[in-house]
Parts: C-alpha cells; structure tokens; sequence
C-alpha cells in the first residue's frame, strides 16, 4: 500500500520534471495528402530514417470528408468535423447565409462556429503552469484567424510562393529566440505532394520528384534539430497529413446537373463530395428519388447518413450528401469539368485516403511500427506531450500509449529503477530480520527439547550466550 502510494507520487514527479517553468517542444507538420504508402512505394531514405529515430504509424484512419481544411482542423482540435464545423473545403452555412472557400476562410465566424473548439496552439498558450509557453504556426489552416478570440502567439500565412526550407528555416527561429520570446509549440503546413498528387496522380514520375523534395525537407529538419543540442534533447516533432490520394480520370464523373432541377437546391463541394442545400424542404424527397439512382454514388438525406462518418449533426451539413465512391467524381453546377488525375474527400474507411505519420523525440519510443489510431487522437497525443490537462475531446489518450515511453515497458525512468531497488533492498533487510528473528526463536524453542542442535551453531560448542540475548527480545515484541 505505502509502497504503492510512493509510487505514484514518485512517477507524479518524475512526469512534471524538468521544472515547470520549462515547457515541453512540439514541432507539428503536415505534408497535404502525403499517402500512407508512399514511402514503401518511393525510396525516401530520410522519412525511412525516423522509425530508427521514434516511431512510425502505419497509417492514421482520418476522418470523413476526407479533404484538407476539415481534417487539418480535426488534427489540432481532436474533434469530428461536424463537431467543429468546418465540414468541407467550401461551405456554405444556412444561418449566416453565407459560403466560403478555402481563399474566403480567413474569417473567424467559420473557425469560432463551436464554442469548444480549441486548436491546440491555444490551450498550450493558455496553460497556467508556465509564462514560457508561446506557440507559431505557418500556413497551418485557420492559424492567422482568431479562433474563439485566440491567435497563436506568432503566425504567418498561407503564401503559395514561398519554398518550405524557408518555412522550416522560420519556426526554428522561433523556437531559438530568447526565453522571454520563444515558442514551446510550432505547427507547419506544406501543400505537396497534394498539388502534385491532383494534377498527375499518385503514382507517376512528377510524384516521385515531388516526394524526393519532400525527402529532402525532412533531411534538411533532421539536420537542423540534430546541429542544435538544446533541440536535439528537447525536441518532439510529429510529421504526419490530412489525406491520402487516389487515382481519377474524367471518364467517371457525374455533372450533377444532368440529374437535379437547380433551381430548387444549391451545391457546395470538391470534385469528390457535394453538401446539397434544397430550398424547400418538401423538395428534398424528389431531389432523393433522382440522385439515389445514379450509380457509384452514394447518396444520403442527412438523417441517413452513416454514423461512422460523424458527419450529420450540424448546420453546414447539406440536407442531402452526394459522395463519388473511390475514383467517382463530381462536378457541381457551375462548376468546370475535373481535369484530375488524383483526387480524396472519399469514404474515410478507405486505405488510399489514410495519412502518414511518424513521430521521435524524448517523448517517443523508438525502432517501433506502430498500430493505427484516428486523426482525433493526434490532439490528445500533442496534449500529453505538452503536459496539458487533457480536453474532452472526440480522441482518446489510450489510443497513442503505445507509441509513447511513458507508457513502454522498455523503457523505465533512471528514478523509478532507484527507487525500486532501494525497495527491494530495504524490504529484504526487514524480511531478513524477520526471518532471522524467527528462526532464533525456532531454534531456542527446539533447543528445549533437542538441545544439541543449538550447539550446532555454536563453533565452539560452548557458549549460549547469543541465544539468552535474543531470547528477552523476542519475549517483549510478541507481548
Ligand atoms: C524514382 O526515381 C528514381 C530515380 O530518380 C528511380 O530510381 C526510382 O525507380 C523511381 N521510383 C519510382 C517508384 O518510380
Ligand atoms: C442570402 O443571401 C443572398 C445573397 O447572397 C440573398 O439574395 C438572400 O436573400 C439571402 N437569404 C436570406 C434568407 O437572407
Ligand atoms: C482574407 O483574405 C483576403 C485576401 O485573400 C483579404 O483581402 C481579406 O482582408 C482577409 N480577411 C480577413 C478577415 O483577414
Ligand atoms: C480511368 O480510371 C478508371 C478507373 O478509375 C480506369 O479503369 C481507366 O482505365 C482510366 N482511364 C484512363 C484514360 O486512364
Ligand atoms: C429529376 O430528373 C428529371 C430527368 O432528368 C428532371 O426532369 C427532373 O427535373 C428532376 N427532378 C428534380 C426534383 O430535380
Ligand atoms: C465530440 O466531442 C464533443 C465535445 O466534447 C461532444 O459534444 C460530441 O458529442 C462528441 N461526439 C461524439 C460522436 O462523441
Ligand atoms: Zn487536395
């Protein structure tokens, strides 16, 4: 029992340690669409390098839809799209009557629909254990939106034109600045291979250059964490993405048009999914009777659309949801014919839309391929790593234990070993004179009947002075 409680308050202080007013470093990146497999597909030594250094995922089952703004959103908040409302790369939302793209995102009301939802910049901003946590994020979606009235401390936008060695060159600045100014937390967003990935598919010779440079980056991080001793033993570094990629070509593509009057409705979506918002609710039936029929579509009312997916319960959600089964696309009205060959946004159970993820530091275990868990359980993950009270959110700290050292076998703190072995030390010295005590007393009551046997211990066969002074104290323990 006392042994048990010292345990736990040992593992307590151990886990708070190095002192409080030094938060933990994250640095958290994102390779849009960078697929599951591509690295067994394509020799990429540097992304191969870092099972040795921490741990590498198989792959991360995302959430439904599976395109770029919902799911980076769902990574840094740890809740389902239709919980943090950012349901699609276009919405529309019927109670502000109005529509964004990810160009028009940039406003808060999108990001601030749900009161709870807390990127994790913020709640590592907001954590009273410390005045040194400070968090920057570039071209992370939503970071230069204040969400809920919180910005991160530094951040900068998306710019199409600016490289990511510059992008990495900065959030390491930022990470070495002076301590009344540096950040603990980073967060970085780079579009490739997804713009790749669109324009010529997932497996092609401009994706193989595409993923080298991709190499190359993470190369060039792994060099400039390992030139820096202060970052080399503090920093934690997550490099995971929001999708995966799948071939598509115009022979199979649904002009939505051909099949709905549009006048009675209006369609918001990508080329793989479309939330269809119809005018009048007594419209919805027929609508329903023209999509359903359409081949390799699926096509739901909302009610009807499956639980799996966590995308119903809310207002951004159309009232039907029209999604092109793997390869299927869609072209709403208005909208231009896909000129593709690599598109997502598709059932979020399919192996071709799953993400990477690798992560090393002290916080990872190391030389482990790891189980898969969900893109919900990457803020519980992030959360624990920076010693933040952990949220309630739609992902679970049990589904990453594995991956972290904290909860590995191999791995056992230098304390907690000490501690256990003066445990044991000290337990076997009490059992020791116990057991000692005991046999006195064994040998001094036998040695009224048999007693030649204590004279057995004696060398000289004498003296049964040892015996008579044991005998009183054992006579006033057993009172
Ligand atoms: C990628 O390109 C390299 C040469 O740059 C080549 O050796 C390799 O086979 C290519 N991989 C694939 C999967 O095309
Ligand atoms: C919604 O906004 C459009 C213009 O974008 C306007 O024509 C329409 O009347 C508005 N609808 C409602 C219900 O306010
Ligand atoms: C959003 O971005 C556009 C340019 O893309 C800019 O003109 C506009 O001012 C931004 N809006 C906000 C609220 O920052
Ligand atoms: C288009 O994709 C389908 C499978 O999605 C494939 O059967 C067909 O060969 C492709 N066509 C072209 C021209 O690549
Ligand atoms: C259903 O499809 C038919 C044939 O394309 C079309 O005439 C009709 O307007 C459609 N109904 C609705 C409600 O869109
Ligand atoms: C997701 O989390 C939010 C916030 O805790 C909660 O309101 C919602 O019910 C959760 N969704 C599911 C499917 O559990
Ligand atoms: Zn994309």
């Amino acid at each position: 029992m006392i042994i048990s409680i010292s345990l736990c308050l040992l593992i307590s202080f151990v886990r708070s340690s190095p002192t409080a007013s030094s938060p933990p470093l994250l640095l958290l990146i994102s390779f849009d669409g960078f697929r599951w497999d591509y690295p067994d597909i394509y020799q990429l030594p540097n992304f191969n390098s870092l099972i040795k250094r921490g741990v590498r995922v198989k792959h991360i089952d995302n959430s439904f839809a599976t395109v770029t703004f919902p799911s980076h959103f769902t990574m840094i908040t740890g809740l389902f799209e239709e919980t943090h409302g950012i349901v699609a790369n276009i919405i529309y939302d019927p109670i502000l009557n109005a529509s964004a793209t990810v160009k028009t995102m940039n406003d808060t009301k999108w990001w601030s629909q749900n009161a709870y939802s807390q990127p994790i910049w913020v709640s590592n901003q907001l954590a009273k254990d410390s005045n040194q946590r400070r968090s920057g994020a570039i071209a992370w979606p939503g970071c230069s939106t204040p969400i809920n009235g919180h910005l991160p401390y530094r951040y900068e936008e998306f710019d199409y034109d600016r490289k990511f060695d510059t992008v990495l060159k900065r959030i390491f600045e930022w990470f070495n600045e002076p301590i009344g100014t540096r950040i603990n937390f980073g967060a970085t967003y780079h579009l490739e291979p997804d713009a790749t990935g669109h324009k010529y598919g997932p497996i092609s010779s401009e994706m193989n250059k595409t993923l080298k440079e991709c190499d190359d980056y993470v190369g060039l991080l792994l060099k400039s964490i390992d030139d820096n001793e202060y970052l080399k033993q503090n920093l934690n570094v997550i490099i995971t993405a929001d999708h995966g990629m799948h071939a598509v070509n115009k022979s199979h593509q649904l002009f939505l048009e051909q099949y709905i009057d549009k006048s009675l409705c209006s369609a918001y979506g990508s080329h793989s999914l479309a939330n269809i918002f119809v005018n009048k609710a007594s419209d919805i039936d027929r609508l329903y009777a023209n999509l359903s029929k359409i081949e390799n579509y699926e096509v739901y009312k909302k009610s009807q659309i499956p639980d799996e997916y966590h995308y119903k319960s809310n207002v951004r959600i159309g009232d039907i949801l029209i999604v092109g089964k793997i390869g299927y696309q869609i072209v709403v009205p208005g909208d231009r014919s896909s000129n593709l060959l690599g598109n997502h946004g598709y059932d979020n159970r399919a192996e071709s839309m799953h993400p990477i993820f690798y992560g090393f530091g002290p916080a990872f275990r190391s030389n482990l391929l790891a189980e898969p868990f969900r893109n919900v359980d990457i803020y519980p993950l992030m959360s624990y790593i920076l010693r933040l009270d952990q949220r309630n959110t739609n992902g679970s700290l049990d589904n990453v234990k594995h991956i972290l050292v904290d909860f590995s076998q191999e791995k056992i703190s230098p304390f907690l070993v000490i501690f256990l072995l003066i445990s044991v030390i000290v337990m076997a010295i009490v059992y020791a004179i116990c057991a000692c005590r005991h046999s006195r007393k064994f040998i001094y009551a036998e040695s009224n009947i048999e007693p030649q046997q204590y004279f057995l211990l004696n060398n000289d066969g004498g003296s049964t002075n040892n015996l008579v002074v044991s005998e009183s104290e054992d006579e006033q323990e057993n009172t």
